[in-house]
């Protein structure tokens, strides 16, 4: 099936940057022919602007481009989906995202230390996404007719100057709403502490809205973490997940997924890496301009980026920018984001107050899954720089299981590791894990589950890597240690001693009813 003129095969030759360009411009036509407002895929941003990514949009005020009438006052339209995200420095400062489903003036937070005691109205910026219903392929039984544009409206607030190891309550409104004068939803977050001491964070990716998806994520809940690591493939709302123009795209999508995590994502910051389902060449040249309106990158510019919580650095990376497997993203960084991740391990494992380094990205390093199995870019460009700096762990999605490697230096194993065991990457090296059960529908092993209180091991296990061009290459795998057909998170407790101890950092893997399925401790002298 063609969309816009293009067909799939057409769409498959073009950059991500052409794709879009050629977008806009068949849009932009469009648009003029109908006399309308704008041309679809247009990221519109507020006064503090948007994130770079999406600096390839044309930018209009909000203000100028929606039509008045007969459009809801603020006193009837009641903000959702609230997600919150660390800022650059997570001890001082919180970004609070929310959504409207239309437009209104003047957002803001109010924030406060007690849920009775909230402050004056704290600015939020709106960022909006305007995308023509012709454009999408809606999961209704019936297109949307009327209004012909699907505009997403997302708030954005900046929280600094906020104390170490805080709890804050916070709740938001605009012109017509404000909590002090509704019954309004309080929420509350916790800043980082500034001093050492244990913690849980949780992680999984491959997530969408279904009733699995319910329940891992209310399953992070009964953690208490820190903070959310989710490893891509978020909404689905791009359902084909290729990256191309001719991809089927519903936005609305990310409206339902809002609101599935708001209960969770609320009051635990959500850090998300972009997935091959969160290519949208609607909005911006590199594809991530949808992505940057609805969520905050600690503080970056970039769907790569990182922060530090206590004795942990977390690098996030954005895998389309190496895939073979799904290229349409493949290069679009130029080189600069493995520049960055080797400046960014570097100046990590320097820091005498950052024991454990890990990192989350979509695409596999190493799995044995049937659908996706390991992605060649990633063992490229990525896995020596892993190597070079010792990183404790690896978290990927894209395969919808749960696996677990041995530890690996340069792709080989340097000792078995069962559930239980400890490891010590200083020596051992890196482990890598794929928890990608969250919720959408499952995948498969070509060989049979193993995992905690089931073991049953095969080895080798026949896999394969995607290579350039699009290629499978076969290869026979020692690694697989645990694998896990079924939904799950994953719960990770770091315990960090005083200098010449041993810092550990337990990492639990949970099934979609809470029962434990695999454990590994990592074990690092403290600097
Ligand atoms: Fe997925
Ligand atoms: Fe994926």
């Amino acid at each position: 099936m063609t969309k816009q003129g293009m067909t799939p095969e057409q769409a498959a030759n073009l950059s991500m940057a052409e794709q879009h360009e050629w977008f806009r411009r068949a849009t932009s036509r469009r648009a003029m022919l109908r006399g309308g407002l704008v041309g679809a895929g247009t990221a519109i941003v507020g006064a503090a602007g948007l994130s770079g990514t999406a600096s390839a949009a044309p930018l209009r005020s909000a203000a100028s481009l929606l039509p008045t009438a007969d459009r809801p006052t603020g006193s009837t339209v009641v903000p959702f989906g609230r997600h919150i995200s660390f800022g650059a420095d997570p001890t001082r400062q919180m970004s609070v995202a929310w959504q409207a489903t239309n437009s209104v003036r003047n957002p803001f937070v109010r924030i406060g230390r007690s849920p009775r005691d909230l402050g004056e109205k704290l600015h939020a910026d709106v960022r909006v996404l305007s995308t023509l219903a012709s454009d999408t392929s809606p999961i209704d039984s019936v297109a949307l007719v009327s209004p012909s544009t699907v505009e997403q409206y997302y708030l954005h607030a900046s929280l600094n100057g906020l104390r170490p190891g805080e709890t804050y309550y916070y709740t938001v409104g605009h012109d017509g709403w404000d909590p002090r004068a509704n019954l309004a939803v309080v929420n509350s977050f916790t800043t980082a502490p500034s001093k050492r001491g244990p913690f849980t964070f949780t992680a999984f990716g491959d997530q969408g809205i279904s009733y699995d998806a319910v329940a891992t994520t209310h399953l992070i809940a009964g953690q208490h973490p820190a903070f959310h690591l989710h490893a891509g493939d978020v909404s689905y709302a791009e359902g084909t997940g290729h990256g191309l123009i001719t991809d089927s795209y519903d936005p609305k999508v990310w409206d339902s997924f809002f609101q599935q995590v708001e209960a969770v994502a609320a009051t635990v910051p959500w850090q998300v890496a972009s997935g091959n389902h969160e290519m949208e060449p609607w909005y911006s040249a590199d594809g991530n301009g949808g992505l940057a309106a609805r969520f905050d990158f600690a503080g970056q510019q970039n769907t790569y980026y990182s922060f530090s919580y206590g004795n942990v650095g977390v690098i996030t990376l954005d895998a389309n920018d190496v895939s073979y497997e799904i290229p349409s993203g493949n290069g679009y960084t130029g080189g600069k984001q493995t520049a960055w991740l080797k400046q960014e391990l570097a100046a990590l494992r320097k820091r005498a107050d950052i024991d454990f380094i890990v990192v989350q990205f979509h695409h596999c390093a190493y799995s044995t899954c049937s659908s996706h199995a390991s992605e060649g870019g990633v063992r490229q460009y990525w896995t020596p720089l892993f190597d070079a700096y010792a990183v404790d762990l690896v978290i990927n999605g894209h395969n919808h299981v749960y696996e677990r490697t041995d530890p690996l230096k340069a792709g080989k194993v340097t000792t078995a590791a069962p559930s239980g065991a400890t490891v010590t990457p200083a020596t051992q090296g890196t482990t890598y894990v794929v928890a990608g059960g969250a919720g959408n529908s499952l995948y498969s092993f070509p060989a049979k589950d193993s995992y905690d209180g089931a073991v049953d091991d095969v080895s080798p296990i026949a896999s394969f890597v995607n290579e350039p061009g699009q290629t499978k290459t076969a290869e026979s795998v020692t690694w697989s240690r645990v694998r896990y057909t079924g939904y799950c998170l994953l719960a990770i407790d770091s315990a960090p001693a005083a200098r010449g101890r041993t810092s550990k950092l337990t990492v639990r893997a949970i099934d979609g009813f809470g029962a434990e399925i695999d454990r590994v401790v990592l074990a690092r002298t403290a600097k």
